[in-house]
């Protein structure tokens, strides 16, 4: 039998996604009728199809195709789990997930969203998850976040078989703790958000403090505090 989502396959082979250097976001060329893009990454774009409305298509740009079947095979590790998309097959440069409702916490985070406890802690427990696989759990940021009714769900799981802490999560953890309650639910304009993430991107890993980087951030976009 025939995977029913085969038939958006066509579809798909309208449309063309480019990488950039330096982590910049893919750009998205050429157009589909029925194919709505619901997400930007740095390897991909996520496409969803009207007629098979519980799937995602993760479209890889030609700079990342070798992560296509890592992915696949760490879902495939994941299967069953909460916390993660269920992967349901994979086709010549596409993975096909199961669609996702929610917002990322970055967009949380421009729309003036609460993010919960609850959701950090969601978070928390799919890292848990991860580890007892023996895989890494890397790459978790506010782009890879959805808030679903009130829960975290954790996407783009690529790079779960790589070496070593990215301490992004640990990161928003601090920056959650401590900074958080101070502009819950105020809406960040998107100039600021964009501004910390280069910043943020850009920094020496090696001397790098959370402590301090919040430190500058605050007082430059939102004054001093006494
Ligand atoms: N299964 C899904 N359902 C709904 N939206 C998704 C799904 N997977 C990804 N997205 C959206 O697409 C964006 C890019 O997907 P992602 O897997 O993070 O790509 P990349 O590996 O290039 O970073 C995400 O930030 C999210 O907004
Ligand atoms: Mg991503």
């Amino acid at each position: 039998m025939t995977a029913d989502w085969k038939q958006v396959e066509e579809a798909l082979k309208d449309i063309e996604v480019v990488g950039h250097d330096n982590n910049k976001p893919v750009s998205v060329i050429g157009l589909s009728e029925e194919l709505r893009c619901i997400g930007i990454g740095t390897d991909a774009a996520v496409f969803y199809h009207p007629n098979t409305p519980n799937y995602a298509y993760k479209v890889y740009s030609p700079q990342s195709i070798e992560k296509k079947e890592v992915e696949a095979g760490i879902y495939k590790r994941l299967e069953g789990s909460p916390y993660f998309p269920h992967c349901y097959g994979t086709g010549p440069n596409y993975l096909v997930l199961s669609f996702e409702q929610g917002i990322t916490l970055y967009d949380c985070l421009l729309h003036g969203i609460p993010v919960s406890e609850q959701v950090m802690q969601d978070v928390e427990d799919a890292r848990e998850f991860v580890r007892g696989l023996g895989l890494n759990p890397r790459d978790i940021h506010l782009k890879n976040v959805l808030l679903q009714e009130g829960r975290g769900k954790v996407l783009d799981v690529s790079e779960y078989i790589k070496e070593g802490n990215d301490s992004r999560w640990e990161h928003l953890v601090w920056t959650y703790n401590h900074f958080y309650p101070l502009i819950s639910g105020v809406q960040v304009p998107l100039w600021i958000l964009e501004t910390i993430t280069n910043w943020y991107n850009r920094i020496d890993s090696a001397s790098f403090g959370i402590e301090d980087f919040s430190k500058r951030v605050s007082q430059l976009f939102f004054g001093k505090r006494n």
